[in-house]
This record gives C-alpha cells, sequence and structure tokens, in this order.
C-alpha cells in the first residue's frame, strides 16, 4: 500500500470506495493491521480500557497518547496515522494546539477531537497550522458520565437534526472527516451525503464512507460486553492477519456492517 494521506481518503468518498479503520496501540498490531492494507490507525483513547484495564477512556493522558502513539508510528507501513486527544487536552485554543503538536511530533498524521460545533474554532486554528483533525460526534465516551451511559445517541428529530448540522460547521472550519459514533443508521447516511469530507462510522450503520472497530473487539479478544456493532472476523480458522484482511475486503466490499450491527 502506497503511503496514506488525507488525499486519498477524501478520493476515495470522491471515488464513491470505502475505506476501513481499526484501532492499535503497539507496533506489533501496528504492523499487522498496516500490512493488510487497513487504510487508518486508529490510535484511541480505547486504550485506557482495553491496555489500561479502566472503565473509561477519562484517565488516559497525554504522555500516554504520545508513547502509543511512537509506538504504532514505530511499526506503522504506510497506514495513515489518527491519534486521539485524551479527556480535557483541548478545553482552550491554547492547550489543544500545544497538545496537537505533541501528538503529531509522536508520529501521527492526524489528531482525533469528540464534540460538536464547540470545536470550530480549535478544527480552524489546527487547520491553519497543517493539522488534519477528525471531529467525533454521537457517542463521545469521553463525555460518559455526561450523558448517563454508553448509549445511542441522535434518535429523536432535534437531535439528529442539531448533529448533521454540527457536522456541516465542522467541515466547513476545516475537519477533514467525521466520525459518528453509535447513531441510527438513517442519521448515519443523511451525514454522509450533508458532508463533503469522509465520514467514518462504528455502530453507524452501512452507509459511511468507512468503518472503525477496536482491533481486539474483531479478533473475539474481548471476553466483557460485545457491543451490537462488533463482528468477530477471527473464524473459519483465519490467522490474525488473515481476520484483519478480511475486515478490510468486508468493509469494502460492503458486507461489514450488516444489519445485526446496525441501529435503526
Ligand atoms: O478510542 C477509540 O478506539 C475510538 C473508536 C472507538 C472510534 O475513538
Ligand atoms: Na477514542
Amino acid at each position: 500500500m502506497n503511503n496514506v494521506s488525507i488525499r486519498t481518503l477524501s478520493e476515495c468518498k470522491n471515488k464513491g470506495e470505502k475505506f476501513s479503520v481499526l484501532t492499535a496501540y503497539d507496533a506489533t498490531f501496528s504492523q499487522l493491521v498496516s500490512s493488510a492494507g487497513i487504510e487508518v490507525i486508529l490510535v484511541g483513547d480505547s486504550l485506557g480500557m482495553v491496555c489500561q484495564g479502566k472503565d473509561s477512556t477519562l484517565p488516559v493522558t497525554m504522555a500516554e497518547m504520545e508513547y502509543h502513539t511512537r509506538c504504532v508510528a514505530q511499526g506503522n507501513e504506510g497506514s495513515l496515522i489518527m491519534a486521539d486527544m485524551p479527556f480535557m487536552s483541548y478545553s482552550t485554543l491554547e492547550q489543544g494546539q500545544a497538545n496537537a503538536a505533541l501528538l503529531m511530533q509522536a508520529g501521527a498524521n492526524m489528531v482525533k477531537v469528540e464534540g460538536d460545533d464547540w470545536l470550530v474554532p480549535l478544527v480552524e486554528c489546527l487547520a491553519r497550522q497543517g493539522v488534519p483533525v477528525c471531529a467525533h460526534l454521537g457517542l463521545t465516551p469521553q463525555a460518559v458520565n455526561k450523558l448517563g451511559g454508553y448509549r445511542v445517541q441522535g434518535r429523536d428529530d432535534a437531535k439528529a437534526h442539531a448533529m448533521i448540522e454540527h457536522s456541516k460547521a465542522l467541515a466547513e472550519a476545516g475537519a477533514d472527516c467525521i466520525l459518528l459514533e453509535c447513531v441510527p443508521s438513517s442519521l448515519g447516511k443523511a451525514i454522509t451525503a450533508a458532508v463533503d469530507v469522509p465520514v467514518i462510522g462504528i455502530g453507524a450503520g452501512s452507509d459511511t464512507d468507512a468503518q472503525v472497530l477496536v482491533v481486539y473487539d474483531m479478533l473475539g479478544l474481548n471476553a466483557g460486553h460485545i457491543p451490537k456493532f462488533v463482528k468477530n472476523f477471527m473464524i473459519d480458522g483465519r490467522t490474525p492477519q488473515q481476520a484483519i484482511a478480511a475486515y478490510g475486503e468486508e468493509v469494502k466490499a460492503g458486507k461489514f456492517p450488516s444489519s445485526e450491527h446496525e441501529f435503526s
């Protein structure tokens, strides 16, 4: 795979070709995921749960995100590396800029922030300075305490309409992609049609431009609660390499996700 850039991703959207995203937190998984041709590696703050065993992403620090981003950059073979800005690391413009710089210097090619249109000034500021940004809307796990749990978002018309408007505002501000977590498929479809930038979904239906999963979930390594949007690709005697490649192929072919992984 040639080095993936934000141009590659927008070309995929323009051509109607889907792309795939998986998390990785270390060099071994980074190498596995990138060599399987997965376009984007997400160094997710989900590492707080899957690497550290915490019950949310809130305890994850900037130092930890930098460390895991450096590990992933070391193993990467051409995927675009997106790194999460952790909880409260972008509360002010100054903080957001300084912390985005640290992740980019650790090897990220793009940073991801959770929120809605309150992120517009930060997105504009980072875009001006050459930092690609993904805006994460819908179920934003850093806000789990305010949301009252890990629940599907945008179920009522007013909230769905607001999420469409916020996504448009963020794309206009310079966000290079939108990530939607746990929203009804109809809303995933509407936002994907409303913005020119690629939309990555997780529990957002099959009409988004791309899909993301936590790599341990799709390898069947999750012993706890298995969310509805997860599919285990570690079947039919596949190796991890083959399971990751099968995920990429099913996303590209529009076979994953199917209706059993969606919220209506
Ligand atoms: O941290 C993460 O893994 C994420 C994805 C679930 C989208 O943000
Ligand atoms: Na995250």
